[in-house]
């Protein structure tokens, strides 16, 4: 038996989300039973995504083939994290293990479940930090590379716009389309984010969204025009692309942070334009190249050789302890993150 705390939903966000909407609450969990395991979570990841599970009732869950669900009310929330298998009666899960499962919000749990992919991941023998295995070889560096490779297909020397530059995904798919011989702009919320996207990640420009003057600014950017809009964010950005992309340019939609958190739902006026340019605008979800395995080991190489190279750099923001993971989800929308957020469950048990 050991002494855990878990964040539960108590009640649904409505406009942006608040420590209200949920509670910590102190249990005791089980020691393992027969092939069962006792997990501590070391690592929890913080997304935008998880905020749109929240929210049953003010948006639309389409009925369509995702492993998502709504989170529901009283239950433990859910999320990416790894975590340590500390006590084990399973001997395909020995003491020590590195796990990563949905299984977040919460400090210990115990554990029977069978390897199946996207809910539990073993980390046998891990090449990298720990934290790396929530961002860059996670879901989000396979998103970052898929928008930018399979659903973009950029070519050498097309101009890419790319929003939510200095966030998690955005970040890296930046630099993977700079890679690719692009001429990359990215967009984000803060002026020192903007600074890092130009010193750290070497974008040819970068901008607050948030200026008055962003259709100027990126006219000025781009005078050769968009060739290719990745969004992440929605809202204003995706209208003054849609004003600035070439004929024949591609859009790539795979995000709308700027919606999530009780964002007013607003639809670009200018859409016409997708006609009178003949711009095509793509949805675009990772969950249709997590298959086949072959595909997505090649992403996480290529990644893992990029960043030991140094040609993909994250930035990780830390928030310490399971009291602080609200704060962090909250702090997220208020774009306190620069890369990936991240909180910090506890540390690894030496079990010598
Ligand atoms: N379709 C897919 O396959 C797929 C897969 C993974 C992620 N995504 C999408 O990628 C996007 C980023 O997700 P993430 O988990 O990597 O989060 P993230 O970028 O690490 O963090 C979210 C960021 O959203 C920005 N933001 C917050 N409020 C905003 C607003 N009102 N307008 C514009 N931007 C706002 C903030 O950056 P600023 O400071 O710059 O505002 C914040 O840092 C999300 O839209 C997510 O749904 C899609």
């Amino acid at each position: 038996m050991v002494s855990s705390r878990e964040i539960r939903l108590k009640s649904r966000p409505m406009g942006t989300i608040t420590q209200d909407n949920f509670e910590m609450v102190a249990v005791e969990v089980a020691s393992p039973a027969e092939n069962e395991v006792l997990v501590k979570n070391l690592w929890m990841s913080i997304d935008a995504g998880q905020r749109t599970l929240m929210a049953k009732g003010e948006t639309e869950l389409l009925n369509l083939d995702l492993p998502a669900r709504w989170f529901e009310l009283g239950e433990v929330m859910e999320g990416q994290v790894i975590g340590q298998v500390i006590e084990s009666r399973n001997k395909n899960l020995p003491v020590g293990t590195y796990i990563i499962t949905n299984r977040g919000w919460r400090e210990y749990f115990t554990f029977s479940g069978k390897p199946d992919g996207f809910t539990l991941t073993v980390l046998n023998d891990p090449i990298a930090p720990l934290t790396s295995y929530l961002h860059v070889m996670s879901i989000y560096g396979a998103s970052a590379y898929f928008h930018v490779t399979a659903c973009a297909k950029v070519q050498a020397g097309e101009t890419v716009w790319i929003s939510t530059a200095a966030g998690t995904t955005g970040s890296m798919a930046s630099q993977i389309a700079k890679m690719s011989g692009c001429r990359v702009v990215g967009t984000t919320g803060h002026d020192e984010k903007v600074d890092w996207l130009l010193q750290h990640l070497k974008l040819d420009a970068a901008f607050n969204y948030k200026r008055s003057d962003l259709q100027q600014a990126m006219k000025a950017a781009c005078p050769d025009g968009i060739d290719v809009y990745i969004d992440y964010a929605g809202g204003r950005q995706l209208e003054v692309a849609i004003d600035l992309m070439n004929p024949h340019g591609r859009i790539i939609k795979v995000g709308d942070t700027s919606m999530y958190d009780g964002g007013v739902p607003t639809g670009p006026s200018n859409i016409f334009q997708l006609v009178l340019k003949r711009v095509s605008i793509l949805g675009c979800s990772i969950f249709d190249y997590l298959a086949p395995p072959s595909r997505l080991a090649t992403c996480y190489k290529r990644l893992g050789r990029w960043v030991a190279e140094g040609k993909i750099v994250v930035h990780e923001t830390v928030y310490d302890g399971i009291e602080n993971a609200v704060q962090a989800q909250i702090d997220l929308f208020k774009g306190k993150n620069l890369g990936k957020m991240l909180v910090k469950l506890g540390d690894p048990e030496d079990l010598g």
